[in-house]
């Protein structure tokens, strides 16, 4: 397929420039403020059969699986059911117990990777209920699961995904919401999350007007041969994809690790030639990431912070708005899109089609 670029000279910067339109168009719609929940008709889910649900298990492959990642974690926190997320690839290898109490979700842009349609499939063969958070209209996963919700991103032409991540995780927090109201969260807390919700799409746009700021970081941290990337509970997720995106694109070697991890080994790897970028979002769990900082800072390794306020021990903080502390995880992410483009940009990479990729795998 090929799309109109507007003006912009690859499809991956077309794409981290729509991300605000795109959140938009997932949410449009769906919230209804009388209840203070989220019309999800798709889901083919009622009241009763969502309270049944025991556990959540989210299912996908690579920037999807790092999606349903958080998904898991606000399905956790507003609904209060537990739930994880596993690679799609995995799971259906290992002969996994499937559980009639639990709700399983694929994850997928395309809705054609094979690892993912092949567990939605053994899922269904063994009776379970599998719903599907796809973004392609009509491709093979929305048509095999039992319900699910379209993410709207709108084409992805870029291999490496970018707005249909972000549309993904705001279709997360929107089913999130939806189960949650139909067990213990409050009316209030749903009221909380829905304006959480509606401040997206301008905060989005807030950070890729920093691009030129994050643009001259890239400049500067080109020549890495490898980065660290770091964050706890929420920051996880997104150190992850982080690294993904910036390994797919610049080809440059990362590693994401959990914040509270370092101690037990990947310090020793700290010294001036390994940069961090750490995700320290203004939450419950700041002084402890603050503390992160400080050891990383005291080997000498130089940071780059994603926070909700400058970091004194970072060497550049890149500010981002501060929305509802289960909502940060959407836009943390963003500004290091920016940065994994920037850096390949400097390397003269091929961004739109890096080598040995493509943009679905729909083979075994
Ligand atoms: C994303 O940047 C990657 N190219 C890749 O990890 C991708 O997310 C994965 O292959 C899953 O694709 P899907 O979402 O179309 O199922």
């Amino acid at each position: 397929a090929s799309y109109d670029m507007g003006g912009h000279d690859t499809y991956m910067h077309k794409e981290i420039h729509e991300q605000a339109e795109a959140v938009d168009r997932v949410l449009r719609g769906r919230i209804d403020d009388r209840f203070s929940t989220v019309r999800l008709g798709g889901l083919n889910l009622d009241a009763r059969e969502a309270r049944q649900i025991r556990r959540v298990k989210i299912l996908g492959c690579g920037t999807s699986y790092h999606a349903g990642m958080i998904g898991a974690q606000m399905i956790e926190e507003l609904a209060r059911i537990p739930a994880d997320a596993e690679p799609a690839s995995e799971f259906r290898y290992r002969n996994a117990v499937v559980d009639p109490d639990t709700l399983y979700v694929a994850v997928s842009q395309s809705g054609e990777t094979y690892d993912v349609l092949a567990a939605v499939q053994e899922l269904k063969r063994k009776g379970a209920r599998v719903l599907g958070v796809v973004n392609v209209v009509g491709s093979a996963i929305a048509r095999e699961a039992d319900g699910g919700m379209y993410v709207h991103a709108g084409p992805e032409v870029c291999v490496v995904s970018t707005k249909c991540f972000t549309n993904t995780t705001v279709a997360f927090a929107l089913l999130a919401l939806h189960l949650g109201r139909t067990r213990d969260l409050s009316v209030s807390d749903g009221k909380r999350i829905i304006e959480g919700l509606r401040r997206l799409p301008g905060q989005i746009a807030e950070i890729l007007e920093q691009e030129e700021e994050i643009r001259k970081l890239a400049l500067q941290y080109a020549e890495a041969r490898s980065m660290l990337f770091i964050g706890r509970v929420r920051g996880y997720p997104v150190a992850r994809e982080a690294s993904l995106k910036l390994k797919e694109v610049s080809y440059i070697h990362a590693e994401a690790y959990p914040a509270s991890e370092l101690k037990h080994g990947p310090l020793a790897l700290i010294e001036p030639a390994l940069p961090t970028v750490a995700i320290v979002p203004d939450d419950e769990l700041l002084e402890k990431n603050r503390a992160a900082l400080e050891e990383i800072k005291a080997r000498s390794g130089p940071i780059m912070a994603v926070a909700h306020r400058e970091q004194e021990k970072a060497d550049h903080t890149i500010v981002v708005p501060k929305n509802e502390n289960e909502l940060d995880p959407i836009l943390m992410g963003i500004p290091l899109q920016l940065l994994a483009y920037h850096t390949a940009l400097a390397l003269g990479r091929d961004i739109d089609k890096p080598r040995n990729l493509a943009k679905s795998v729909t083979v075994e």
